[in-house]
């Protein structure tokens, strides 16, 4: 599969036809030209047979294999016999797609997406030549040989005990399949998209684009009298909240269970923590000035109409946590959210609001327990949601997902100089396996960030493979994320060039870190 280029040159300085260019323009576009050359120089690069990009940078030599592009070919099956009658009916003359084979619960390709327990990574057992490697996608075992269970996860680096505690949704129950009759109302071009739940629909003008999420049912009609459009989720597949699972590492390879740290309310219904309603994307951060771990996280009600965040508490990294309270913050919706430690030891909240058309990032008090009333919106009408946050040369990244519910979706990297804005988009930060995979974050989506110490300018990016059919199921996808190369898309050019470096994300069947590389 043909890569687009990434390193269009940008375009120069606009000059409409109409008018004359001054000779300050003239001077200027030279400038930058010379300094766009320079930038170009430093980077040297080369184009493959395919048009792919091999990066040359001046990485450290621990880097070359995580940025190998690696290809992958995976053929569709002949359809057989009957399909997905339903599925057929309403998509007549649609073949099938990757995507469709990877929502499709029957399909032959399934182990390709989620292998089973034959292929689980087992870091407890004699792994030889194996051990320390990712195998994206397959099951990944904890010491005690159980699937490890923390999915929408965040990070936590302690650097007294040199120990990394992995947090995340403990989804190791039924995912059962409710009747919803939720109805909202959106503007006839409005794309759609409402919080994290299973439903995946858009409209663009007239044209009304519908996916089906196995049995979930999305409907889409234009209302006579308004000209608004109604969407009826039928089905929703919430999983019962068990509660956040807590696991250690020191080697970000080797998990022991930590035990679930933050539980579900069992009895209480009108608790936010009650087994019914949801909380997904649990990130813990400590506090230096009261000794203590925060945790944030995104509460919900069972239809995605509470749109809170809530906050615990605890003086040990693995808990218990107590459970402070929930709120909107700054008055707003808050769904898909993150919480990122700058290294001022200043905390921010980013959250998706407004129907999830944009991000909100504000600081958090100095105790880490409440917003302030200082927010910004960012990246406004773009749609993104499941931000994960990092910092690379005092320059702030994001990576962010679109907006379709489970069904996986373009990642998009955005930078900043401030972290609370202006922030731009960047483009696509995924490289290798084939199209599809690039246009789907290998099948995932974004939750988290890891900083590698020791490795400027390198990270792990850690993803959710979601299986809406059995949400416990869903896969966890840590790939390399590299910072270097200029920037893949011309910058608008309100700041004059483009500041930012080029980050990367590089699919691989199977990798490590550099074997020398150690916490
Ligand atoms: C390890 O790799 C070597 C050489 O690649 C191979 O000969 C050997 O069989 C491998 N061992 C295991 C346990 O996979
Ligand atoms: C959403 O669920 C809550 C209870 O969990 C209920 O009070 C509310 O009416 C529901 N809203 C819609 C739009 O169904
Ligand atoms: C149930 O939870 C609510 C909200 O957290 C709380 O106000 C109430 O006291 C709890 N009820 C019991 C019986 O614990």
């Amino acid at each position: 599969m043909r890569m687009r280029n990434k390193y269009r040159k940008p375009t120069t300085f606009p000059c409409n036809a109409g008018s004359r260019c001054s000779t300050s323009t003239v001077i200027w576009s030279l400038v930058a030209f010379l300094l766009m050359a320079h930038l170009f120089s430093l980077v040297s690069h080369r184009e493959g047979a395919g048009g792919q990009i091999q990066l040359h940078t001046s990485h450290h030599p621990l880097f070359r294999e995580l940025v190998e592009v690696e290809e992958e070919n995976i053929q569709i099956p002949p359809p057989k016999g009957k399909r997905s009658p339903r599925a057929t009916k309403r998509r007549p003359k649609r073949t099938t797609t990757l995507i469709d084979e990877f929502l499709d619960e029957n399909s032959q390709l399934r182990h390709v997406f989620f292998p089973d327990m034959k292929t689980a990574i087992n870091p407890m057992k004699d792994n030889g030549n194996d051990s320390f490697y990712y195998y994206p996608g397959r099951i990944w075992l904890d010491t005690e040989g159980a699937p490890i269970q923390a999915h929408g996860g965040g990070m936590l680096y302690d650097e007294s005990s040199r120990t990394y505690y992995w947090y995340g949704e403990y989804k190791d129950g039924p995912t059962y399949h409710v009747h919803k009759k939720g109805a909202a109302r959106l503007s006839s071009n409005a794309r759609v998209c409402m919080g994290n739940s299973a439903q995946f629909a858009f409209c663009e003008n007239s044209a009304v684009y519908v996916a089906w999420i196995k049995t979930t049912e999305v409907y889409i009609g234009h209302d006579a009298e308004n000209v608004m459009i109604s969407i009826k989720l039928q089905e929703h597949e919430p999983v019962d909240i068990i509660g956040v699972g807590c696991y250690s590492s020191k080697d970000l390879w080797t998990w022991k269970n930590e035990g679930i740290v933050l539980p579900a309310e069992e009895t209480n219904e009108t608790h936010d923590l009650h087994k019914s309603n949801v909380l997904e994307r649990p990130k813990v951060v400590y506090n230096e000035n009261t000794g203590k771990y925060v945790m944030w996280m995104h509460i919900d009600d069972c239809n995605y109409t509470k749109a809170s965040v809530g906050v615990a508490i605890s003086d040990y990294p693995t808990g218990p946590f107590d459970y402070l309270y929930s709120k909107r913050p700054h008055g707003f919706e808050s769904r898909d959210m993150t919480i990122f430690k700058d290294t001022d030891g200043v905390a921010y909240l980013v959250y998706s609001s407004e129907d999830n058309s944009e991000l909100h990032i504000g600081p958090l008090t100095s105790d880490y327990l409440d917003v302030t009333n200082v927010y910004r919106r960012i990246l406004v009408g773009q749609h993104r949601e499941a931000p994960a946050l990092f910092k690379h040369e005092g320059t702030y990244y994001m990576i962010t997902s679109g907006c379709t519910g489970w069904a996986p979706n373009e990642a998009l990297a955005h930078a900043a100089e401030s972290i609370m804005g202006p922030w731009e988009t960047m483009g696509n930060p995924c490289i290798g396996g084939n199209k599809v995979f690039r246009l789907t974050t290998f099948f995932a989506q974004s939750t988290y960030v890891i900083p590698l110490s020791g490795l400027p300018g390198s990270y792990i990016f850690m993803a959710d493979r979601w299986n809406p059919a059995d949400l416990r199921e869903s896969r966890y996808i840590w790939l390399p994320l590299i910072v270097g190369g200029p920037a893949d898309r011309p910058l608008e050019y309100n700041f004059g060039f483009p500041l930012w470096s080029r980050v990367s994300i590089y699919w691989h069947k199977k990798w490590r870190l550099p074997p020398r590389w150690s916490v």
